[in-house]
């Protein structure tokens, strides 16, 4: 039996429609009106499903904020600028941001705050912590206004519905998400089809092993060519932090937590996170090919490392309290290493052609 009514009502659509893409099932149930994931749940924090690293320490958001501050000036200091936030969780990174921000007035002055935010909950637990920021709320990346632009994002793109591919003989079938017998979901395979083939990266269409994997996600791959052109007609910038692979590869990478532990992907839709691992290579492409330079990914770690996050954690920790002391440590170390989140968690700037390399990514063009 299919788990709760999402489960309930993903079945009615599956047994109406037939099998549905793995990007439909994801779609609902994460965003499903009434009982997806994201409009039920506060799912972020150690009382949620996951942790992120604004919610770690202070330093992630204010660390953005000098890196917005300085790609600011290279773009003209342009007054006013939209500084953007998609999928904005708890409003904790834009709130550390915005707080570093006001060391520097003149940029500080010239933001208008727009938050893109699809959940319910989180948009209401946003208006409770920024509304001295004044911010504007848009449900999707298409409804920001025009104008120069900063643009952050930092778990945003693994929680996007990725399409599924898998290959067999010298075709490629899309993989979908049906009932069994006994109305539990189920992945199938859908008839070989040409489509299917032609939306595989061409490095792999002939190349994959037989039953590989190979993800596509229609929604990264669409914003990377928005602001692929809008940066090549308005002066802007963005910021993506996100684990994912640097060159296209096969392998499903969809994974459910549920308070942090891996769980599923289908038993109990709406109950538990769904993401995905980001694709940067395909990124990258659709946002060069929209217009932008792409600077990146780089590591994490790396980034937040030239932006200062040694010198400043040691001027808060000369101010603090032993016990703040050792909490502000651990948390910037768990940023920063390798074996925590600073390799897992990349970096990349999507920017107007012809400025300067952003800060953090000098090597990683
Ligand atoms: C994994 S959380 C990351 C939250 C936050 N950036 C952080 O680092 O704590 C994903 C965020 O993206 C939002 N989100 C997911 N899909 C979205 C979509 N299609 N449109 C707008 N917001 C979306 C979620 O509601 C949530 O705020």
């Amino acid at each position: 039996m299919t788990a709760g009514a999402l489960g309930r009502k993903i079945g009615r659509r599956i047994s109406a429609e037939g099998p549905l893409s793995v990007a439909a099932y994801m779609a609902m149930a994460l965003h499903d009106p009434d009982d997806g994931y994201y409009a039920r749940r506060e799912p972020i924090g150690a009382q949620g499903d996951f942790i992120t690293a604004p919610e770690i320490s202070q330093l992630f958001g204010e660390l953005i904020g000098l890196w917005c501050a300085v790609v600011w000036g290279e773009l003209g200091r342009p007054d006013p600028v939209i500084l953007a936030e998609l999928g904005p969780g708890r409003g904790v990174l834009i709130g550390d941001l915005l707080r570093a921000a006001t060391g520097i007035p003149d940029f500080y002055r010239a933001l208008r705050l727009h938050l893109v935010e699809a959940s319910a909950p989180l948009r209401a637990e946003q208006e409770r912590r920024l509304a001295q920021f004044a911010p504007i709320w848009a449900s999707r990346f298409e409804d920001l206004p025009d104008g120069p632009m900063l643009l952050v994002a930092n778990e945003f793109l693994d929680a996007l519905p990725v399409r599924q591919f898998v290959r067999r003989g010298p075709d490629w079938s899309e993989r979908l998400v049906a009932l069994d017998g006994e109305n539990r979901f189920v992945f199938v395979e859908g008839p070989p089809s040409p489509v299917a083939r032609l939306l595989v990266p061409e490095g792999l269409r002939d190349n994959a092993a037989q039953g590989a994997v190979v993800e596509i996600c229609p929604a990264a791959l669409a914003l990377a060519a928005a602001l692929g052109a809008r940066f090549s007609d308005q002066p802007g910038a963005a910021l993506f932090v996100d684990y994912g692979y640097l060159s296209n590869r096969p392998g499903s990478t969809l994974r459910a937590l549920h308070r942090h532990q891996a769980v599923s992907e289908l038993a109990a839709p709406g109950t538990a996170d769904l993401s995905i691992f980001v694709n940067f290579a395909a990124f990258t492409e659709a946002a060069r090919a929209g217009g932008a330079e792409v600077y990146g990914p780089v590591p994490q770690g790396r980034l937040l490392t030239t932006l200062g996050a040694r010198e400043r954690i040691a001027a808060l920790t000369a101010r603090a309290t032993p016990g703040q002391r050792r909490a502000l440590d651990s948390g910037v170390e768990r940023l920063l290493d390798p074996g925590a989140m600073g390799t897992l968690f990349k970096a990349i700037a999507l920017i107007s052609p012809g400025l300067p390399t952003p800060p953090g990514f000098d090597t990683g063009r």
